[in-house]
């Protein structure tokens, strides 16, 4: 049987791509849409900025054809102020909606938006109804556990949230408290997943970094499907492999040096194409050591990259790389 949110069929068991800010862009999402990922989201958008027509809050409401399906992120501490956003975000067209009640940091908790609404589930409810009522696209949330292990109060908020119109909820296994420590704890998750009164689709999030890990906590906690987020930065092949594990039963071979330094060139050319030359290039910075994890002695090349503003000598570096490393074991055989 297909998970479906809306009229979107995500197929038996669908892998989400994670928001995350200043990373779950459109260059990082191409790459992570050849990794095999069924849904995806962009990362968190302030609604006030939004309103404001802030370019740079306005910019993060691109998308493109070949990211179907995709859910626009928002997120905010007033509820006009997020009906109002979510009927400017569903004109950039994305396939659903997606509401912050995740975030923990401070200058987004702490200002009555993100997890904060963890606090107050009434007000969390009568966002979330504002934001069903605005747009015509399936709304989906994220949150967490609870605010803190006082207060775990997300079964509440799945029930509730669903008898207002939510189409699924992703669940990150920690607390607000907890912030990104500790182990992620999915028994809660599976707890609502048993709950007779839940029909929506619920997804597990928190900590999955592997195939195996993917295919015993599927069993264990029962969810309809898995969103991955930090697994997926410089490693888009994570989506492939655990479908591959869940299909065999064996784990896939992973990514050649040439598919990583493909992967590498792919994600910086759609950098450049998405935000010009200049910020393409700079932006990209952040992912060149996560392409090139586990890759002995590889701190010379990416200081060099990580400085260099020539695109020409940038792909010069990439295929030193593919020289001086050809003969290195592939990466998963090499840990
Ligand atoms: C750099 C970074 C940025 C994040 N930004 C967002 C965001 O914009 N919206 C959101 O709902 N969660 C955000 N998160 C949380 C992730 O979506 C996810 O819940 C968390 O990383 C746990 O999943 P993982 O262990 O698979 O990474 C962010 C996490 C990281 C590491």
């Amino acid at each position: 049987m297909s998970v479906k949110i809306g009229n979107i069929d995500l197929g038996a068991f669908p892998l989400l791509l994670a928001p995350m800010e200043d990373v779950s862009d459109p260059p990082f999402r191409y790459v992570c849409k050849q990794g095999g990922a069924d849904l995806m989201y962009t990362e968190f958008i302030s609604s006030e900025g939004l309103i404001r027509d802030a370019a740079k809050s306005r910019k993060k409401l691109d998308i493109f054809e070949y990211e179907r399906p995709i859910g626009i992120q928002i997120f905010g501490s007033d509820i006009e102020s997020m009906r109002e956003a979510t009927e400017i975000a569903t004109l950039a067209g994305p396939d659903l909606m997606d509401i912050n009640y995740g975030c923990p940091v401070k200058n987004v908790a702490c200002r009555g938006a993100g997890a904060s609404l963890l606090q107050d589930i009434d007000k969390m409810v009568k966002m979330t109804e504002a934001v069903v009522k605005a747009t015509h696209l399936p709304v989906t949330v994220k949150t967490r556990l609870g605010w803190d292990d006082n207060t775990k109060n997300v079964e509440e908020v799945a029930e509730r949230l669903q008898d207002i119109g939510i189409q699924a909820l992703t669940i990150h296994g920690r607390t607000r408290a907890q912030l990104y420590k500790g182990e992620a704890d999915w028994t809660l998750i599976r707890e609502i997943k048993r709950n007779p009164r839940v029909k929506i689709p619920i997804f597990g999030n928190g900590d999955v970094d592997s195939p195996q890990k993917a295919a015993a906590w599927r069993m264990e906690y029962e969810v309809d499907g898995i969103m991955i987020g930090r697994a997926a930065i410089g490693y888009p092949w994570i989506f492939r492999e655990v479908k591959h594990f869940f299909e065999t039963g064996e784990l896939m071979a992973g990514p050649t040096l040439e598919e990583r330094i493909i992967a590498c060139r792919t994600h910086l050319d759609k950098s450049i194409e998405w935000k010009g030359p200049k910020v393409g290039v700079f932006e990209m910075r952040r992912h060149y050591a996560n392409y090139f994890k586990g890759l002995p002695d590889f701190k010379p090349y990416r200081m060099m990259l990580v400085k260099e503003e020539n695109i020409a000598t940038i792909h010069e570096l990439l295929d030193e790389v593919a020289v001086k490393y050809e003969h290195v074991l592939p990466f998963s055989e090499m840990a």
